[in-house]
C-alpha cells in the first residue's frame, strides 16, 4: 500500500492529506505546530473552509490520516509549507520549504516521489530542493515533481476535485507517477510538463490577476476625478466579447495574488516592469481609501471609525497580507480612534469586537471585506448606536440604497458624490 507523509497542514496540506486518507491511503500528516496536530487529531480542524472538517473527520475516523510533528519513511512526500513574503526584499521566503526538504531528505529512499505544492519561484525545485535531497540520494534514484495548488480558500475542497492541474517533473516519469496520485480524486484535466514551466504557470496566473486587478484601480482612480460611477463603466465595457475588466478594491491580499508576482520580479526585475507597477498600483490602495476615509470624516473631531471585515475577502478567516491592516495602521497615524469587527476572522493583530462594541458610538463603518453577514445586518439597530451614521463601503458590495435611505451617508469607492443610476439618466 502506498504510504504518503503531507508535509504542513495548512489551508492546502490538511485537505490534501484528507483527501488522499478518504481514497484509502495511509497518510501521516506532519506539522510543526504540535496544536495543529492535536486537533486534527481530535477531528477538529484549526482552519474555517466549508466541508473539511467532515473530511478530516471521515479521514481521522478511517484512522487512514495520522497528524505527527515528525516526518517519517513513506512512497511520496508532498510538501504543502508556507512561502511568505520577505516584506522588504519582496523575495520568496524559502526557509520553510528547505527546512521542509532537510526534513524530509533523511527519509528519502530509492523510488519515493517527493512532490512540491507550495508556490515557488521559477526554479525551486530544481535549483532549491533537489540539492538538498542530493545530498542524501542521486536524483535518479528518485521521482520529483512540482504540483502547484489552484484552490480558492472559500471553495478549497470543490476546487481540489474539478480544477484542471498542471503537473511539472524533474522528467517525464516523474510527472507520470504525480499524475498517477492525483488522478485518484482529480476530476479536472491534468495537464503535464517539466518542473521550472509549472511554478511558472502558477505564478503567471496570480499575476495576470494582480495586473488586471491594478488595471480596475487605476481605472477607478480616474473614474472618480471624471465624476463617473467606475462599476458601470467597467459593466458596460466588459459587455464587449472580449473585454473582462476585473473589479477595484481597497487593495489586494491573501497568500497568493499579493505575494506571487514578487517571485517573478525578485528573479527577474530588469524585465518585470509592468508586474511590479501593477504590485504598487494594488498596494497604493489603502492609502487611497484613507485619503476617502479623511475626506467623509472631515468635520468630525476625534472620529470614530469602525472597519468592518478584516479578512483579504468575503467569507474567509483569513486575513493574511489584507489590505485592511495598512488602513487600520495609516488610520492610526492619524490619531483616529479604530475599532474592529469580523464575523470571521479569529487571528489578527489588533483586537477584535463585537459588532454591538464596534459600532456604538462610531461616526463612520468602512467596508473592507464583502463578507455576507454584513448584508443581513439591521441598519436601523445600527445607525441607532452611532452617533454619525457615515458609510463607506470599498466594495461596491452593500446595497447603498438601503442604508441612504436609513438616513447613512453613503461614499462607495468609485462612485461619485451625486451619482445617478443609468436607468435615471
Ligand atoms: N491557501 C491557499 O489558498 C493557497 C492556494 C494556492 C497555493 N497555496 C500555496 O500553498 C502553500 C501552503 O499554503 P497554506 O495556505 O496551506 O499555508 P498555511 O500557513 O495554512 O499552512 C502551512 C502549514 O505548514 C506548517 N509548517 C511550516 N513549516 C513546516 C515544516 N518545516 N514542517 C511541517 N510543517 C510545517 C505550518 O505550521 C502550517 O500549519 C503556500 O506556498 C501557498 O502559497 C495556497
Amino acid at each position: 500500500m502506498t504510504k504518503i507523509c503531507v508535509i504542513g497542514l495548512g489551508y492546502i496540506g490538511l485537505p490534501t492529506a484528507s483527501m488522499f486518507a478518504t481514497q484509502g491511503y495511509k497518510v501521516v500528516g506532519v506539522d510543526v505546530n504540535k496544536n495543529t496536530v492535536n486537533i486534527i487529531n481530535n477531528g477538529e480542524i484549526h482552519i474555517e473552509e466549508p466541508d473539511i472538517k467532515t473530511l478530516v473527520q471521515a479521514a481521522v475516523n478511517s484512522k487512514n490520516l495520522i497528524a505527527k510533528t515528525e516526518p517519517e519513511e513513506a512512497d511520496v512526500f508532498i510538501i504543502c509549507v508556507p512561502t511568505p513574503l520577505d516584506k522588504k526584499e519582496k523575495k520568496a521566503g524559502l526557509n520553510y520549504v528547505i527546512s521542509a526538504t532537510e526534513a524530509i531528505s533523511k527519509y528519502v529512499k530509492k523510488g519515493n516521489l517527493i512532490i512540491l505544492e507550495s508556490t515557488v519561484p521559477p526554479g525551486t525545485l530544481e535549483g532549491v530542493m533537489l540539492p538538498i535531497i542530493e545530498k542524501k540520494i542521486n536524483r535518479k534514484n528518485i521521482y520529483a515533481a512540482h504540483c502547484p495548488e489552484r484552490v480558492i480558500p472559500g471553495k478549497i475542497l470543490k476546487e481540489l476535485v474539478e480544477n484542471d492541474r498542471i503537473i511539472g517533473g524533474i522528467n517525464k516519469e516523474s510527472a507520470e507517477k504525480a499524475k498517477e496520485l492525483y488522478e485518484n480524486f482529480v476530476e479536472g484535466d491534468i495537464y503535464l510538463t517539466d518542473s521550472t514551466t509549472a511554478e511558472m504557470v502558477k505564478l503567471m496566473e496570480n499575476t495576470f490577476r494582480d495586473v488586471n486587478i491594478a488595471l480596475a484601480n487605476e481605472l477607478t482612480k480616474i473614474a472618480e476625478k471624471l465624476n463617473i460611477n467606475i462599476w458601470e463603466a467597467i459593466k458596460l465595457a466588459n459587455k464587449h466579447p472580449r473585454v473582462n475588466i476585473h473589479s477595484p478594491g481597497p487593495g489586494v491580499g491573501g497568500h497568493c495574488i499579493s505575494i506571487d508576482p514578487w517571485f517573478i520580479a525578485e528573479k527577474f526585475p530588469k524585465e518585470a516592469e509592468l508586474i511590479t507597477l501593477s504590485r504598487n498600483i494594488n498596494d497604493s490602495m489603502p492609502d487611497y481609501v484613507v485619503e476617502i476615509i479623511k475626506k467623509e470624516v472631515k468635520d468630525i473631531e476625534n472620529p470614530t471609525i469602525t472597519i468592518f471585515g478584516v479578512s483579504y475577502k468575503g467569507n474567509v478567516d483569513d486575513a493574511r497580507e489584507t489590505p485592511a491592516l495598512k488602513i487600520i495602521e495609516l488610520l492610526k497615524n492619524k490619531d483616529y480612534k479604530i475599532k474592529i469587527y469580523d464575523p470571521h476572522v479569529k487571528e489578527f493583530k489588533y483586537n477584535l469586537i463585537t459588532l454591538y462594541d464596534a459600532v456604538k458610538d462610531s461616526d463612520c463603518i468602512v467596508v473592507i471585506a464583502d463578507h455576507e453577514d454584513f448584508k443581513k445586518l439591521d441598519i436601523d439597530k445600527i445607525g441607532n448606536l452611532m452617533k454619525n451614521k457615515i458609510l463607506i463601503d470599498t466594495r461596491n458590495y452593500l446595497e447603498p440604497d438601503n442604508w441612504g435611505t436609513k438616513g447613512f451617508k453613503v461614499k462607495v469607492l468609485g462612485v461619485p458624490e451625486n451619482d445617478i443610476k443609468l436607468s435615471e439618466k
